[in-house]
């Protein structure tokens, strides 16, 4: 049986660790070639690439600093060329905007410098991957975002970023209107609690069962989670799905 992405391209931002990488390997499971971006950790996303090739999937690293002013031209410069040497050309049809921070800073204690940072990492680059992928991509494509639910229920803990998700449940609808006539469509994921690094905090026992005890689903959400979500947003199955911000948290804070 033909699998659902066969013959589609896609470029993961952040594909190096994390959620990042559970989406790669989905997209690639699901038969797409699949671009695995990392930020610092080259040898990681080189790993994300070996395990995908290994399950008989195609895919291959690039490497930007998205905290860099010149991060997404750096991007899409390597993206562009591995692109040309495989397929003779730079059109694509999948971007997933994943890649990103969350400095575990208090409101009292945020700096300019990690306002610009979290701004840099989680706004303006996905902004401008995006800008960039509406050039390449092919008619129904999918743009997928990964927000939070920080959104809805905002953390203390990370007050810059909670604030600074908030942009991307925006920027979902104007871009499904922009883009919807070329029948791509743009949507966001917006996960709860998933065990990364990021969220590292969760492999403590205590502050899992506070985590579940929020949640209408008793465990603590894995990248899969959020990976099979992606997963239907980038196939055609979600074709009439757009401007969306879909929450996969497990039913957090669901009642007062
Ligand atoms: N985990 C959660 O609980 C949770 C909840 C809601 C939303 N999210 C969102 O889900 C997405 C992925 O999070 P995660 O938990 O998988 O995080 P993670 O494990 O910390 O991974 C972050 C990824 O982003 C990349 N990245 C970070 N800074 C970068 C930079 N300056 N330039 C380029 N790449 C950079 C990293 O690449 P390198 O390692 O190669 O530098 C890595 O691949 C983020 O947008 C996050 O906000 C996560």
């Amino acid at each position: 049986m033909a699998r659902p992405l066969e013959g589609k391209i896609a470029l993961v931002t952040g594909g190096s660790r994390g959620i990042g990488r559970a989406i790669a390997e989905r997209l690639a499971a699901d038969g797409a070639l699949v671009a695995v971006h990392y930020g610092k950790n080259k040898s990681s996303a080189e790993e994300v690439v070996s395990a995908i090739t290994t399950a008989g999937g195609n895919a291959f690293a690039v490497g930007a600093d998205l905290a860099a002013k010149d991060g997404v031209r750096t991007l899409y410069a390597a993206f562009d060329k591995e692109l040309q040497a495989r397929t003779g050309a730079t059109k694509f049809d999948i971007l997933v905007n994943n890649a990103g921070i969350a400095p575990f800073v208090s409101f009292a204690e945020t700096t300019e410098e990690v306002i610009d940072e979290i701004y840099a990492v989680n706004v303006r680059a996905p902004f401008f991957a995006s800008q960039e992928a509406a050039k390449r991509l092919r008619d129904d494509g999918r743009i997928v975002f990964i927000s939070s639910g920080v959104v809805r229920t905002p953390l203390p803990d990370v007050a810059a970023y909670s604030a600074l998700k908030a942009p991307i449940d925006n920027l979902v609808k104007t871009l499904g209107v922009v883009l919807g006539p070329r029948a791509i469509t743009v949507n966001a994921v917006a996960p709860g609690v998933i065990e990364t690094d990021m969220a590292s905090f969760v492999r403590d026992p205590n502050a899992a069962e506070g985590i579940k005890a929020k949640q209408a689903l008793k465990r603590i959400g894995q990248a899969k989670d959020i990976a099979d979500v992606v997963g239907f947003l980038a196939s055609s199955d979600s074709r009439w799905v757009t401007g969306q911000v879909v929450e996969a948290s497990g039913g957090s804070a669901l009642t007062f």
